[in-house]
């Protein structure tokens, strides 16, 4: 692209944005760089409108600063993030907090990724949203608005981050970088991008490469089938401290051998790609070691949502 052409585009993005971005989302209307942090890995794998409505408050009511943050204990965060999924994600935030003793991330790309769980596209994140500094930010809408701007008929990662960096406005790296994220989110979709609509329209070289529009990758589902311990003593319910990668330190109801004549109800659940069966079967006994909580503080434990639905599926049941 020639500078001309170059600056023509940059301009005409920007316009687009004043109009039609997403100016309303809390984390664009902050410079707190810790709460731009926490909203970037929150998005990473949770839904913006679920991010903006519950997560996001509730998280920053409970822990306002990273400070207040490396003073809790992991199980606390985790709490807070029950619900959120990808619990290494709580882990991680909890690990970059202590780690950052003066109370305040670093600034720099480079200091940033040194940080447990921040790569490249959160560290590009926290430079450009909360400090204006002329950095490309490549997620996955952005990617496809550069391929197919830039007409890139392969997937080369290295490719197309030399051309975003390429496109970066340095006046504005901020907006600019917000304004190609909600084109990509809002105009420049996978299937059926609306390029009647779009601001780039008159420099976009995808119509020299019609597969750019076509989208392949499908998600993969696996179907599995989990049978869990349901052992209450004294009005308490049994759970254990989980030793698996995902749940890791996070509470659950243990993983059992069933046996068809205990068994007390099933529910669905999804989680990443997985389609789940979860079957609650009675138990008497437990090896593993146990906490025992009440039912009412099962809700505000550090317990994923498959084990508070468990929960809720108990209601009404012969147990
Ligand atoms: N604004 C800033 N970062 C964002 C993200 N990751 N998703 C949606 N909107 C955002």
């Amino acid at each position: 692209m020639n500078k001309k052409m170059l600056q023509e585009s940059q301009d005409a993005l920007l316009r687009w944005y004043e109009t039609n971005g997403r100016h309303d989302l809390a984390w664009r209307n902050t410079n707190d760089l810790y709460h731009i942090y926490i909203s970037e890995i929150m998005l990473q794998q949770t839904q913006v409108n679920r991010v903006m409505e519950h997560f996001y408050p509730n998280f920053l009511a409970k822990f306002p600063t990273l400070a207040s943050l490396s003073q809790t204990q992991e199980e606390d965060v985790l709490s807070a993030w029950s619900g959120l999924g990808y619990y290494s994600r709580a882990r991680n935030i909890h690990a970059t907090a202590k780690l950052c003793t003066t109370g305040e991330l670093p600034h720099t790309m480079e200091e940033l990724q040194k940080l447990p769980g921040i790569g490249r596209y959160t560290a590009s994140a926290v430079c450009a949203f909360g400090l204006n500094q002329a950095v490309a930010v490549v997620d996955t809408n952005i990617a496809r608005v550069i391929k197919r701007l830039f007409s890139h008929a392969k997937n080369d990662e290295k490719a197309v981050l030399k051309d975003a960096e390429s496109f970066v406005n340095i006046h504005m790296p901020r907006e600019h970088n917000l304004a190609l994220m909600d084109l990509g989110s809002l105009i420049c979709t996978p299937t059926n991008p609306k390029c009647d609509e779009c601001p780039l329209n008159f420099t976009c070289r995808a119509k020299e490469s019609p597969e750019l529009f076509t989208h392949t990758k499908k998600t993969e589902y696996e179907s599995l089938e989990l049978f869990l311990g349901i052992c209450i003593k004294q009005g308490r319910i049994a759970l254990t401290k989980s030793e698996g990668r995902m749940y890791k330190n996070m509470l659950t109801l243990p993983n059992i051998e069933p046996l068809e004549e205990h068994y007390i109800t099933s529910f669905k659940h999804s989680y990443t790609k997985y389609r789940l069966t979860v079957k609650l079967y009675k138990v008497e006994e437990l090896a593993c070691e146990k906490v025992w909580l009440e039912f009412d503080e099962v809700k505000n434990a550090h317990v994923s949502s498959l084990t508070k639905k468990a929960i809720s599926a108990l209601e009404g049941c012969d147990l």
